[in-house]
């Protein structure tokens, strides 16, 4: 049997240079779930940045490199599952499970290609109905204390950060133990995962600073025990190779901004340097985030929201023992884990106060670029 949904959707572009486009509501068709599938009804789903990624066209025509003319996106959400294939055993029908966005996996369970993204067939929560593997779906807790629009906000980014988080802090470990550096200082540029990082630092026992240009964002990571610095006063920190060998003026101005943050940095770690940084920013950023480190210290990353291409002196990092750590979103235990950890320990995030309707989710993608979000941007799907 096959199925048919109401969708956004997203068409293939014509050409290699097609540029940004916008979804289409239109009726989607599907084939029937297998033996490791559920099918499953969307509740809330998150926007991400990969899904802006994906209406930009940029750095790829998703549709395009999944070998499709259409496409449905939404790789964060909280699903209610209607069906269940003969081999299912991760989740039951009538429970609320999380999505798990791994879309296709190695030998060891490590993401190759993400659901809803660059993982070809795969139909994200941007549907009314789709459907997904068991290994796509962890379930919520049963009777869990938070809300279901905060599951949706955690689905993607938390994951993301756990796997994340247990790289850094395990490589900080091997090199300084707790007796020698019992409370590492822990730094993020970024957004979403950044936030959810140092909440996570934070509730291990370390000290954690977010570096954000909104007030609203400022108060968020304050109310959660981490200290926050306002990035409009060095907004100049943006590197650009070219511009900093051409451009005298743009260089001072980089250059005063570089000193205020490693200002910043020296007086809260006693001159120390920074044990943890999580920058999930990339290109303009990591001159001075390089620089803000401590020795033997990590600087770790899972995404390039502002440039992928890095340029650092080998031999620096090596003889100050930076550990450069880089993963992309989570395997399936670590997703386990991390749901377990956050109920036990309210760790997930506030969706935004306004929901967005099913009818709005263009709507919500335009707010995200526009920056016109606090953290977490969540829709609602289904009643
Ligand atoms: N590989 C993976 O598994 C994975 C998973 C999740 C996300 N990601 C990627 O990771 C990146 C971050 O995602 P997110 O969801 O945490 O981000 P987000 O919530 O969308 O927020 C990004 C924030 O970064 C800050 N920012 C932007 N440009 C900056 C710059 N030049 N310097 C300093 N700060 C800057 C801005 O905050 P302020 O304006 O407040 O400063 C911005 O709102 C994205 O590219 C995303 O696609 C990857």
């Amino acid at each position: 049997m096959s199925h048919s949904t109401d969708a956004w959707v997203l068409h293939r572009g014509e050409g290699p240079n097609a540029g940004r486009t916008e979804l289409v509501r239109e009726q989607f068709e599907f084939s029937d779930i297998s033996n490791e599938e559920c099918l499953v009804r969307p509740l809330y789903g998150c926007w991400e940045g990969n899904m802006s990624h994906a209406l930009e066209r940029k750095p790829v025509d998703i549709a395009a490199q999944r070998g499709e003319d259409r496409v449905v996106f939404g790789n964060a959400g909280v699903v209610e599952i209607i069906e269940c294939g003969a081999n299912v055993t991760t989740v039951k029908k009538g429970d609320i499970a999380i999505l798990f966005c791994n879309g296709l996996w190695d030998q060891y369970g490590y993401p190759e290609r993400i659901f809803a993204y660059d993982a070809p067939g795969t139909i994200g929560v941007c549907a009314k109905t789709t459907k997904m593997h068991q290994k796509q779906l962890i379930p919520v807790p049963k009777n869990t204390k938070y809300g279901l629009e905060r599951w949706a906000a955690f689905s993607l980014r938390y994951p993301t950060a756990w796997s994340n988080w247990r790289l850094a802090i395990g490589t900080l470990r091997l090199q300084l133990n707790e007796t020698e550096l019992p409370t590492p200082t822990v730094w993020g540029w970024g957004g979403g995962v950044s936030l959810a990082e140092l909440h996570l630092a934070r509730l291990q026992g370390c000290n954690a600073t977010q570096i954000s240009s909104r007030d609203e964002r400022l108060k968020v990571a304050r109310d959660l025990g981490i200290t926050a610095h306002d990035r409009t006063a060095i907004r100049a920190l943006n590197y650009d190779e070219k511009r900093y060998r051409s451009d005298a003026e743009y260089k001072e101005k980089y250059l005063e901004a570089e000193r205020t943050f490693l200002g910043w940095v020296n007086d809260e770690t006693d001159g120390q340097g920074v044990n943890i940084f999580i920058d999930y920013i990339g290109t303009p950023v990591l001159r001075a985030t390089l620089k803000a480190l401590a020795r033997q210290s990590v600087i770790a990353t899972a995404g390039w929201k502002d440039g992928m291409y890095l340029k650092f002196l080998r031999a620096l990092e090596c003889i100050n023992r930076h550990q450069h750590i880089n993963t992309h979103y989570a395997r399936y235990t670590e997703g386990v884990q991390a749901v377990a950890f956050a109920e036990a320990n309210e760790w997930l995030p506030h969706a935004d106060d306004y929901v967005y309707s099913f009818d709005e989710i263009p709507k919500c993608g335009h707010d995200y670029d526009a920056n016109k979000f606090v953290f977490f941007p969540v829709f609602k799907v289904n009643d």
